[in-house]
């Protein structure tokens, strides 16, 4: 297993975020958790790369609990693991070129060339091309995700933690986002990890689905087996108009 959460809780104050929750993601696949807003999903994000640390369980990371090391121990996990944040959040004051190289620069020791041969790979995986010396002001919100995503592949991440990639995206853009993120596991061999509340977002690219309900997952299984289940939170998300 590359990552294994077990009976892990978070609380903040008196407000009780995750109970007690199990995940296992495997390696190659996609896990999608689908929860309402508030749910906890960008804590249980936070909380695979140390961010956060839980109260009591174990997040295991190839079999090591990560749970509670030192800040500069999560070094180690985060140069494997690339965080999309949820917004995408690019530099406003740098072109894209010098977001791309971002990464780069804090942990690897590429020459400029070099760089800019990494950030033209990235912008072509995610198909995007010409736009090195734009600034993310020039760009629509769907190119902006994209430059993100080719940000967070740019290191060769061994797995992508998505946190609400297509929200607030019209249908067509969401659909080309969903199609890359399934391009970017098959392509680069990529593990991930995609919360969301847009359910085309889930069932497009979801291998495994966990559905977070009130610091819980009401559901977890295979994503044929999520459309399959009368589980009624699952048939209120499936059919019941939750496809903003
Ligand atoms: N650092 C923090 N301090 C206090 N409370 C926090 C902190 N981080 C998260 N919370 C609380 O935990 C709960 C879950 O937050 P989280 O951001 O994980 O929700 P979410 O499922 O990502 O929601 P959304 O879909 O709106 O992004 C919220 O009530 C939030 O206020
Ligand atoms: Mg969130």
């Amino acid at each position: 297993m590359f990552y294994e959460l077990r009976n892990v809780s978070k609380s903040f104050g008196s407000k009780q975020v995750l109970s007690d929750i199990d995940l296992e993601i495997t390696r190659g696949e996609t896990t999608v958790v689908l929860g309402g807003s508030g749910a906890g999903k960008s804590v249980l994000l936070k909380l695979l790369i140390g961010l956060i640390q839980p109260d009591t369980g174990e997040i295991l990371f190839e079999g090591q609990d990560i749970g509670h090391l030192k800040e500069s121990q999560y070094y180690a996990v985060r140069k494997r693991v690339s965080y999309l944040f949820q917004g995408g959040a690019l530099f406003d004051s740098m072109n894209v070129l010098q977001n791309l190289a971002y990464p780069l620069l804090a942990h690897s020791a590429l020459s400029d060339e070099e760089i800019r041969e990494r950030a033209r790979e990235s912008l072509e995986m995610v198909e995007l091309e010409n736009v090195e010396h734009m600034f993310p002001v020039d760009l629509s919100g769907g190119m902006m995700k994209r430059v993100a995503l080719a940000r967070a592949i740019i290191n060769h991440p061994e797995m992508i933690l998505y946190d609400e990639p297509t929200t607030g995206l019209d249908p067509l853009t969401t659909r080309t986002i969903n199609k890359l993120i399934r391009k970017l596991q098959r392509e680069l061999k990529v593990t991930s990890v995609v919360v969301t509340h847009d359910m085309s977002t889930a069932d497009f690219v979801a291998d495994k689905l966990s559905f977070l309900h009130q610091g819980e997952f009401a559901f977890s299984g295979r994503i044929e087996e999520a459309r399959a289940s009368d589980h009624p939170l699952l048939r209120a998300y499936f059919w019941g108009g939750h496809h903003e």
